[in-house]
């Protein structure tokens, strides 16, 4: 670099400072500060994070001190008019990583301030919601995009290779379960829990991996919950719940998926996150355990609670690299990084007046894309309509979907 030709920067602003932030964004930008984002389309360029919005701005303070040295300093916004204060930084793109009923109105500011988004699942919860986030993209040119990072799971990734080349056919039916433990709905997401179920949070993981590796029309929803632990027995703020999406196919063929998800698994469960899936295909069957991938681990006074039995080093591990370097890596970084090099392929991957093909390339790819996300926020706000139903007393309700709209019954 020299001042006559200074690097192209990519200016990032974050919205939520909390558990993800620390785990996947974090480590993207103190990375990409140190080492840079190169492609040979684009170029080499800077990816800043300049400026942050949070509730209160005391973890934003924290990590300012703790970053000293490892990014450059960045503007904190709080309060009210955070994600507005946020946008005046000459933003190129922006991450909502704050609680999900919180998504769409800093997703909504984002897009009209003309800035590219990326926020976190479930990108929002209602169907009139990613309607108009769509909308807005459309109008302004720009990415409207949400992180699945299981999508990228290397296990996910070969599932989904074998479904796509025909090797597992047409799938039947197949369960999913993820459990947290109860230090999540008991302390960490304190603030935000009342009103909240454990599926909206993590079964949206596995409706994505299902809407996106299967394909198909949803076309019913189930659920039921239990309550009692996080809330009072007969209220709105669930334990732990279960799903049931049914799908259609192109073939006339249906498939039945049952997904259980909880936030109330003791803390000291063997795995921090226990995630299962068994798929049932006409010729196969596919049995994954993220947990159970190889590594068993014991350390006096310090497994399980401090650090785990089995550790997902996939997802995102730190590590010592056999050249000596420390890293933070995984597919819930990679996953960020993958996002910073489609904003940049749009804004510097070529000529100014092909900025419009280059974009309509980036949102062809389902994986992320708002506009694939429509099945999924469907299937998440019949689910919320259900448990909403139920703790008003009218319990067992189905909704369907018909490609646009939901209906319950
Ligand atoms: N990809 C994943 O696997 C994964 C894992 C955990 C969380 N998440 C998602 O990330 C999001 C945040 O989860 P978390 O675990 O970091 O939560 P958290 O409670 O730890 O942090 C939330 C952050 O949002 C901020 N915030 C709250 N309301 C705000 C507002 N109105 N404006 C600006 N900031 C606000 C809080 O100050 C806090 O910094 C959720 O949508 C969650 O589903 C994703």
């Amino acid at each position: 670099m020299n001042s006559q030709n200074p690097r192209a920067q990519l200016r990032a602003g974050m919205v939520g400072m909390g558990m993800i932030f620390d785990e996947t964004y974090r480590p993207f930008f103190e990375s990409v500060h140190a080492k840079g984002l190169y492609d040979r389309r684009f170029g080499d360029l800077d990816v800043t994070m300049v400026a942050v919005a949070s509730k209160t701005g005391q973890r934003a303070d924290r990590y300012l001190e703790q970053s000293k040295g490892k990014i450059p300093t960045f503007k904190s916004f709080r309060g009210d008019d955070a994600v507005q204060q946020m946008l005046g930084e000459n933003l190129t793109f922006a991450c909502v990583a704050t609680p999900d009923d919180r998504h769409f109105e800093a997703s909504k500011a984002i897009l009209k301030a003309g800035v590219h988004l990326l926020v976190e699942k479930p990108s929002v919860l209602t169907l009139q919601e990613i309607d108009q986030l769509n909308a807005i993209a459309e109008e302004k040119g720009l990415l409207a995009r949400v992180v699945y990072h299981k999508l990228l799971d290397p296990d996910h990734k070969k599932l989904r290779t074998l479904v796509h080349d025909n090797v597992l056919k047409h799938v039947n039916n197949g369960y999913c379960s993820l459990l947290e433990p109860r230090q999540i709905s008991g302390s960490q997401f304190s603030e935000w829990i009342t009103g909240r179920n454990p599926g909206t949070y993590v079964a949206v993981h596995y409706i994505k991996l299902i809407d996106f590796t299967f394909g198909g029309r949803l076309k019913t929803v189930m659920c039921t919950g239990q309550r009692g632990l996080v809330g009072p027995k007969d209220g709105n703020t669930w334990d732990s719940c279960q799903l049931r999406l049914i799908y259609e196919y192109e073939s006339g063929r249906e498939a039945a998926f049952d997904i259980h998800t909880s936030w109330v698994t003791p803390d000291n469960f063997p795995g921090y996150v226990e995630q299962e899936v068994q798929f049932r295909f006409d010729n196969g069957i596919w049995n994954g355990h993220s947990r159970k991938r190889g590594v068993e681990l014991t350390v006096e006074n310090m497994t399980p609670l401090k650090m785990k039995n089995t550790i997902n080093n996939h997802y995102n591990g730190s590590f010592l690299e056999p050249w000596g370097e420390r890293s933070q890596r995984g597919y819930g970084i990679e996953v960020i990084d993958r996002f910073a090099r489609e904003v940049a392929f749009v804004e510097h991957g070529g000529p100014a007046n092909q900025r419009s093909q280059r974009l309509a390339e980036i949102r062809k790819l389902d994986y992320a894309d708002l506009a694939a996300d429509r099945q999924v926020v469907a299937a998440v706000q019949a689910m919320e309509m259900i448990l909403e139903q139920q703790a008003k007393g009218n319990p067992d309700r189905v909704a369907r979907y018909d490609g646009r709209n939901l209906t319950l019954s």
